[in-house]
């Protein structure tokens, strides 16, 4: 499996206390019941997800290198096009939020809700953050350096050590984005919420690719390949794909998801009137409708949003609760986006266990 845990070099390379995060080993996981009023998750409440270790780059050796036969006069990697990280800021700057989640976000509750253990990192729901992202658009990058009108793919590739798993040599993170992807939203960024990418991010450079799967997202950018053949790596044969019956598909668009800031199996004080508060996103539409039961499932209400409401991002939400009865309680948050899609009860299990959407249900005792 992709995500089996930790190698002693395989590590982040920030702090990550454990009254904020949630560790598995290598990769560190947001915990919901810090998320403290922020509409942006703080660089440092960020989860990380890291195939070996967090590379130190040299930024006066550091260079972006583009080529590829989708490029006009078809350089190749020995000729490619390069940038330092002061020309890239230098060609401007847009700014957009946009979530990042990781694919086997809620692996945990495959096992837990459907009784269907999926090997990797049992993440919880904390493998998401929504940042504030700055840098140059793909679009403007490629238009510089010539992107010709029949390029297909457009592959970005780490700098971070080649990923050896179970015997095999991966060679280095990469994974093509389509060109009409690449043309569309996606971001070449230099920094997060206003500071420059943190070293656990991707310093100086990732792509940031709205609403598809983490891995698409590449961090410690060396290099973009632009090809006028479709491309491929490991990243879309062996991992982040899905087999079932439907056929073997490429996993790409993250479906709609929801959580509540509170701790897993919280204890909450019976008569004492409180807020429900939680946050629902969707990788390709805004949210359109909540709804939050504390009965189980039999009864739901619709809680307040409130705050921004975009694709590709988050939006709050809060409900007034005051339980009556003590006792064992769970809790369950379902929400549907503008694309038509609502968290179901359950999702079919595949290999990986990626992609877990279904209704999380949130235990709490009240005393
Ligand atoms: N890029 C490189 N070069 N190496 C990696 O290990 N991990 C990917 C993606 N980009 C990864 C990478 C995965 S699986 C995810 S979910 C996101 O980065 C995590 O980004 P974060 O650590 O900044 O939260």
């Amino acid at each position: 499996m992709l995500m089996k845990d930790e190698g002693p070099e395989c590590t982040a390379a920030g702090e990550y206390p454990a009254d904020e995060f949630i560790s598995h080993g290598r990769d560190v996981e947001m915990r919901w019941d810090s998320v403290d009023g922020w509409q942006h998750t703080p660089n440092d409440r960020f989860f990380v997800r890291n195939h070996t270790s967090t590379p130190r780059i040299d930024l006066a050796a550091y260079r972006l290198r583009m080529f590829g036969d989708g490029l006009a006069g078809a350089p190749t990697i020995e000729d490619a096009h390069t940038f330092t990280l002061d020309e890239i800021r230098d060609m401007g700057s847009v700014t957009h939020t946009y979530a990042l989640e990781c694919t086997g976000n809620g692996r945990r509750f495959f096992a837990t809700q459907q009784d269907t253990h999926r090997a990797g990192t049992q993440w919880g729901l904390g493998a998401i953050g929504v940042a504030k992202w700055g840098g140059v658009s793909l679009t403007d990058l490629l238009s510089r350096v010539g992107v010709l009108d029949d390029a297909v793919d457009v592959m970005g590739e780490g700098l971070d050590e080649p990923y050896l798993h179970d015997g095999v040599d991966h060679g280095r993170v990469r994974r093509p984005v389509p060109i009409g992807k690449a043309l569309d939203d996606v971001l070449v960024a230099y920094e997060m919420n206003g500071e420059p990418l943190p070293p656990d991010h991707g310093y100086p450079l990732r792509l940031v690719v709205p609403g598809w799967v983490g891995i698409a997202s590449i961090k410690w950018l060396g290099s973009i390949h632009v090809s006028k053949q479709p491309l491929s790596s490991p990243w879309t044969t062996v991992f982040y794909r899905i087999e079932d019956e439907e056929g073997s598909t490429v996993l790409t668009e993250m479906p709609v998801k929801s959580a509540f800031e509170l701790a897993w199996e919280t204890s909450l004080e019976v008569g004492v009137p409180g807020v429900l508060r939680g946050r629902s996103w969707s990788g390709t539409g805004a949210i359109e409708r909540v709804e939050v039961s504390t009965d189980g499932g039999e009864n739901w209400t619709v809680p307040e949003l409130f705050g921004p409401n975009e694709p590709k991002t988050w939006v709050r939400w809060e409900l007034p609760w005051t339980p009556t009865e003590p006792g064992r309680y769970e809790l369950l948050a379902r929400a549907s986006d503008t694309e038509g899609r609502t968290q179901p009860d359950s999702v079919a299990p595949n290999d990986d266990g990626y992609l877990f959407w279904a209704v999380v249900r949130h235990p709490v005792d009240v005393v």
